[in-house]
């Protein structure tokens, strides 16, 4: 990623046809999941990003052999888990962290985790609450934050229901539930993403998925192969710059279309976005497709509550294509926002302010009351630590009149390398 400062101005129309890089839920599991399996794991398409580089950095410190063969392509030998003899480091990623909290709470082991400024204010009870009531010891700073200390084995099994749809929450009980004994259950009021049943299974463990997420008797892995298809929550951002930008069409190939994922495609088609998809097919055990969109007319949408675990990291990035839709646009049940990377509800609402977007916050909803014309933009937005909100504002930049500055733009680099050089190849001003 060039440099903390990308500017994006008005661009010409954007054409071409692109991938994305690999899933970045799909890319921490696989990498975990390959390190408590016996034998091989070979992985394809890993997203070689900060957040998943942390987990593959973790995943060798606790005793698995962790080998880069080729771009995207890794092979992970699984073992028995060690202590680490310095805490592990998880940057930005509150996946990475949680997830493999509950992955080493299996083992008799105790594992020291840490992170950046952003990640060591957000919550960590929510796994550390299920994992001691499994059993676990732990030690964490004030209102359960980072640094945490886990002091894992010897689990018993838990009936865990959640108050929210958490997929992070659920993996981690899940995966802490691997070596409990009795049985291990999570039940949430809407389904999280499944990504981490999907590929337990693909291991050879038995688990049910559903509104009950369920291990079965057996909870051994073997190695196997793991493709990572193109990241929907990457995606969204070319293919929104489309939308916005006039006279533009652009193609992502490979993406992965999920149904517990694709909440933001269904919303920016009610929109009346050009969206289309074509050559849905399997592809590792997952639906994948190529998305195409068109620069076009947008008009507000209302989206509930219901949704938002489908489309929980798209609001910032749909929040741009409302600021471009004719008519106000209602989003619901966002409270989870406020845990994100960044405050992430206050970060869309003082950056949308300052580009000249009416934006404001009603209980847990956001209100954008779209243009009709493109924004003035003209604004320097601060990237709070957050790589979906430098990549939403920088492509409000690439449609507004004037061009809108990100600082910390070196967040990118979590779940996106080569961002602003693949805006450039679609004729993105992206600088
Ligand atoms: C993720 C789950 C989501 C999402 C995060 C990735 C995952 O978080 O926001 O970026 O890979 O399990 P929650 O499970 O906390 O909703």
């Amino acid at each position: 990623m060039s440099g903390e400062r990308l500017t994006a101005s008005a661009s010409g129309a954007l054409h071409g046809t692109i991938v994305v890089p690999g899933d970045k839920s799909m890319s921490h599991r696989a990498l975990i999941l390959g390190g408590l399996a016996e034998g091989v794991t070979k992985i394809y398409g890993l997203l070689e990003g900060e957040d998943v580089l942390h987990t593959a950095r973790a995943v060798a410190a606790l005793g698995a052999n962790v080998e880069r063969i080729g771009p995207g392509e890794w092979r992970v030998e699984g073992c028995e888990w060690i202590s680490p003899d310095e805490p592990v480091y998880f940057g930005n990623s509150g996946t990475g962290a949680r997830l493999l909290m509950g992955a080493a709470a299996g083992f008799p082991i105790s594992v020291t985790f840490t992170g950046d400024e952003s990640l060591s204010g957000r919550p960590m009870g929510r796994v550390l609450g299920p994992l001691r009531e499994m059993g676990a010891g732990v030690e964490a700073a004030d209102g359960d934050r980072l640094p945490v200390t886990i002091h894992g084995g010897n689990l018993n099994g838990l009936r865990f229901v959640n108050e929210k749809a958490s997929a992070q929450v659920k993996s981690a009980i899940l995966f802490a539930g691997l070596r409990a004994s009795g049985a291990v259950e999570v039940v949430e009021p809407a389904r999280s993403r499944d990504h981490s049943e999907n590929m337990l299974r693909a291991f050879g463990v038995e688990v049910e998925s559903g509104e009950v997420a369920r291990l079965g008797a057996k909870r051994t892995l073997s190695g196997t192969e793991v493709y990572v298809p193109g990241d929907p929550s990457s995606a969204a951002f070319p293919l929104v710059a489309a939308l916005i930008v006039p006279g533009s069409a652009v193609t992502v190939t490979g993406v992965m279309l999920n149904p517990l994922r694709t909440g933001m495609f269904t919303t920016l088609v009610e929109m009346g976005a050009r969206l289309t998809i074509a050559n849905e097919r399997d592809f590792g055990g997952e639906r994948v497709g190529d998305i195409s969109a068109t620069f076009g007319a947008l008009r507000g949408v209302t989206v509930p509550a219901e949704r938002a675990p489908s489309m929980i990291d798209e609001y910032p990035i749909l929040a741009i294509a409302a600021a471009f839709a004719e008519g106000r646009s209602v989003m619901h049940g966002l409270a989870e926002l406020r845990v994100k990377e960044s405050d992430r509800l206050a970060a869309i609402i003082a950056g949308l302010v300052a580009c000249g977007v009416e934006a404001r916050e009603e209980g847990d909803s956001l209100i954008i009351d779209g243009l009709r014309a493109p924004p003035l933009g003209g604004a320097t937005i601060d990237a709070h630590h957050d790589h979906r909100i430098a990549m939403s504002f920088l492509t409000l930049g690439m449609a507004s009149h004037e061009p809108v500055a990100v600082t910390g733009a070196a967040t990118i680099a979590t779940s996106f390398p080569g961002y602003a050089e693949l805006m450039r190849s679609l004729g993105g001003r992206v600088e």
